[in-house]
């Protein structure tokens, strides 16, 4: 895990729907810029979790905001991408204030499927480019992305290829083959899943590997596995509060709580033997709301 925040330009969180995206590419971030990479974290669609988590407010669909010291997020709107991209293509002359004021966005999402898709991936890779569309934003070492769940994550990923061979020449080709040559360059990318340790999680995670080759050539990096509890008690305790005479609620939610714990591991142990990619741990968190002090956390108990 340390190699892949130290190593990669961008990092692509995929998983299921609540397995804890969002939770691990906030706690990535920050694990990162503590080692002093200037890092973003962005969010796609209509999820602003990270940003509420970090407790800012009122913030601009695509503006870039400061979290933390070398840490900065953003919510991709495909439609200000859009703009800003047909901006730089068109200059700042009346091409580019027509095209960019009429309903551009519409048509060239209605033109294809998986359109709006190229244009949040574009964003993405523009995001780790050393030169901005825009040239005076700021530049990062690193681009963490909060991926959809899974199926639509994987359309992101596609979406350049398609859209090259689609568009034969010019310069949407030109812009989808950067983004898609970059995807499937193991220098610069890398993935990450992120999985709850039960058997059905663990079995799509192994699908979401194979997924992951036929979008883009590669394998996972890493699977982090969220949410693991706590193993509290030895063989012996548990030996000891089953022959407990007195045996009450508090002494049977212990027990259900330990068989629980070790399932977990079984199905971890499982996972671990069904993949190459480097299997970490992040534990469950029992205070009601994770948050920013919930992500320092798991930072520090992310095994580096
Ligand atoms: N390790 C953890 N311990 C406790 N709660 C967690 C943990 N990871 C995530 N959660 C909680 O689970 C819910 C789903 O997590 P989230 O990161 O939003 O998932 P996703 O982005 O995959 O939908 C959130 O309420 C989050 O606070
Ligand atoms: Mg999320």
């Amino acid at each position: 895990m340390e190699a892949l925040l130290r190593d990669k330009a961008l990092l692509y969180v995929t998983g299921k729907g609540g397995v804890g995206r969002t939770t691990v590419a906030a706690t990535l971030g920050l694990a990162a810029a503590a080692q002093g990479r200037r890092t973003i974290v962005c969010e796609v669609a209509e999820q602003d979790r990270v940003s509420r988590a970090f407790a800012r407010h009122g913030v601009k669909g695509d503006e870039e905001i400061e979290l933390a010291r070398d840490l900065w997020a953003i919510t991709i709107d495909p439609e200000a991408a859009l703009h800003e991209w047909l901006s730089k293509q068109l200059g700042g002359g009346p091409a580019g204030r027509l095209v960019g004021h009429s309903h551009a966005f519409h048509h060239f999402v209605a033109a294809a499927p998986g359109a709006k898709e190229l244009i949040t991936i574009a964003k993405v890779w523009e995001l780790a480019q050393l030169e901005r569309w825009d040239r005076h934003n700021r530049t990062y070492d690193l681009v963490i992305v909060d991926a959809p769940a899974s199926g639509h994550g994987t359309a992101m990923l596609t979406a350049p290829r398609t859209f090259g061979e689609i568009a034969r020449v010019g310069p949407i080709r030109r812009q989808a083959t950067k983004v898609a040559d970059m995807l499937s360059d193991p220098a610069r990318t890398g993935y990450v899943a992120v999985a709850l340790p039960e058997e059905m999680p663990v079995n799509e995670t192994i699908e979401l590997e194979a997924r992951l080759e036929d979008a883009v050539g590669l394998g996972l990096d890493a699977i982090v596995v969220n949410g693991v509890w706590p193993e509290r008690f030895s063989a012996a305790d548990v030996r000891r509060l089953r022959e407990a005479s007195n045996a009450n609620g508090v002494v049977r939610a212990a027990l259900t709580g330990h068989a629980r714990a070790k399932a977990q591991r079984a199905q971890i142990r499982r996972l671990r033997g069904k993949t190459d990619a480097a299997v970490s741990t992040l534990p469950f968190l029992f205070e009601a709301d994770v948050g920013l002090p919930g992500y320092e956390r798991l930072a520090s108990e992310l095994e580096l």
